[in-house]
């Protein structure tokens, strides 16, 4: 039997279609034969060998000496691994890896921008481009040929970004998602044989939702997610998914006329906005690897003039806010159906803690109940299905951490079991 295959998104069907109801392009779909009978015969029997008989070919990491950089990662660049690098356009991905990689012995391919633009951003960065070679060829065989005649092997492989780079064996045009596979496991291999890390970056819009690097997670070693507004000056980098170390830690950078630089006061996403009203407003705590780090959670609920109510939520889990309304519906008697809801975490960045619960809960209280919280207040703690707080043991150091920041009041656990407590600090009208 033989197997049609979109040439664009790589979507399989048994019999021609004129249109790829996956992608909706025309005239995609290509025959794939079947493995022939002759090839079938050229199976060869794997080997299995007992682990204790293989030793371990672990290189020592490459330290950028960018603490928040290597944290993520950590401690440092693992040689042949590759990190996928994603972020919005303009957040800063070019800039960081430029910062970032200037002691380390680097090729720059760059089909978003000439090496004139590059070395520019450089010169103002102060960043000393001895150690970087530059291209901007795209195609991925040459790049790889080019790198083999080096006499020097370079440490990092920069790909900016995977979307602009072809292989000569898939016709589709590049960044389409049978080019960024095909192109990705070209570079997997060659990382891997020749022990160099590739840093590949990859946009995403808004919604998270092209494509092109949600497809190659799986292929690759780490996904990197460079967050932040373009107005806002601060980033966060966290690793979604690390095969050579946590997931846990996060990097906080500030955008300046000097690039980014290292943040390390755990207050930065805070605004001083004594003046605005607070309506709406919760403070959150969270852990984050090795230290406690607060947010601002943003909440608006308004009479819906829609039969549907919409709930838009930017930051925090869509279906964990779902979950949370019906906790507050199931125990609190309050309910949402007339009323559109509005979440988000000021600055751009996300929360994935689930200690951040109990203030996206206190925020949705306040806004709907058109009260502000306590001043300089802070909510720790994870929300049950049961209405319960939950203690998780990294809340402690949190709760420690905003004692000696000084928050006035300190809502968490300790204070509150149950979501009906906190009608004490909040009463809905
Ligand atoms: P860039 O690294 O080009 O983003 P990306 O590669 O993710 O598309 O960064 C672009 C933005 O960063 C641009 O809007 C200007 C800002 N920026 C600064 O604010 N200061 C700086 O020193 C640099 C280099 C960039
Ligand atoms: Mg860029």
């Amino acid at each position: 039997m033989a197997l049609y295959i979109c040439s664009k998104c790589g979507y399989g069907s048994a019999s021609w279609l004129g249109k790829c109801p996956n992608c909706g392009e025309f005239n995609t779909f290509e025959k794939k034969e079947e493995p022939s009978e002759t090839r079938k015969k050229g199976i060869k029997k794997s080997k299995l060998t007992s682990f204790k008989e293989i030793g371990t070919k672990t290189k020592a990491r490459i330290p950028t000496h960018v603490y928040e950089f290597d944290r993520v990662l950590g401690s440092g660049i693992v040689p042949g691994e590759l990190i996928l690098l994603s972020g919005e356009p303009g957040v800063g991905k070019s800039t960081l890896l430029l910062q970032v990689l200037k002691d380390v012995k680097t090729v720059y391919i760059s089909g978003e921008e000439s090496a004139e633009q590059v070395k520019d951003r450089a010169v103002r960065l102060h960043v000393n481009l001895d150690n970087f070679l530059f291209s901007d060829d795209l195609q991925v065989e040459g790049i790889i040929e080019g790198i083999n005649e080096l006499e020097v092997s370079p440490e990092v492989i920069v790909i900016d970004s995977i979307q602009t780079i072809s292989s000569v064996n898939i016709d589709s045009p590049p960044g389409s998602v049978s080019q960024l596979k095909e192109v990705t496991n070209t570079l997997i291999g060659f990382a891997k044989r020749k022990k160099i890390a590739v840093i590949a970056i990859g946009h995403v819009t808004k919604g998270g939702d092209v494509a092109g690097p949600k497809t190659l997670e799986h292929l690759v070693d780490c996904v990197l997610a460079f967050e932040g507004e373009r107005i806002s000056q601060f980033r966060i980098l966290r690793a979604t998914k690390n095969r050579f170390g946590t997931t846990e830690e996060i990097g906080i950078f500030q955008m300046g006329s000097n690039g980014l630089l290292p943040v390390t006061n755990p207050l930065v996403f805070l605004e001083d906005d004594s003046k605005h009203p607070s309506v709406g407003k919760a403070i959150v705590g969270v852990h984050e690897g090795n230290r406690s780090v607060f947010f601002e959670i943003q909440a608006l609920s308004a009479p819906t003039p829609f039969n549907n109510p919409r709930r838009v939520v930017k930051g925090v889990d869509f279906n964990k806010v779902l979950l949370l309304l019906a906790v507050i519906r199931k125990h609190l008697g309050i309910s949402f159906d007339r009323y559109d809801l509005y979440i988000n975490v000021v600055g751009g960045v996300s929360v994935k803690s689930p200690s951040s619960d109990l203030g996206i809960v206190a925020a949705i209280l306040s806004s709907i109940g058109n009260k502000p919280l306590p001043k300089q207040s802070v909510f720790i703690g994870e929300v049950g299905l049961l209405g319960e707080i939950r203690k998780n043991p990294t809340d402690l150091k949190v709760q420690e951490e905003a004692r000696r920041l000084k928050f006035r009041s300190i809502y968490s656990p300790s204070n509150i079991s149950h979501m009906k407590d906190l009608k004490k600090i909040i009463v809905p009208s």
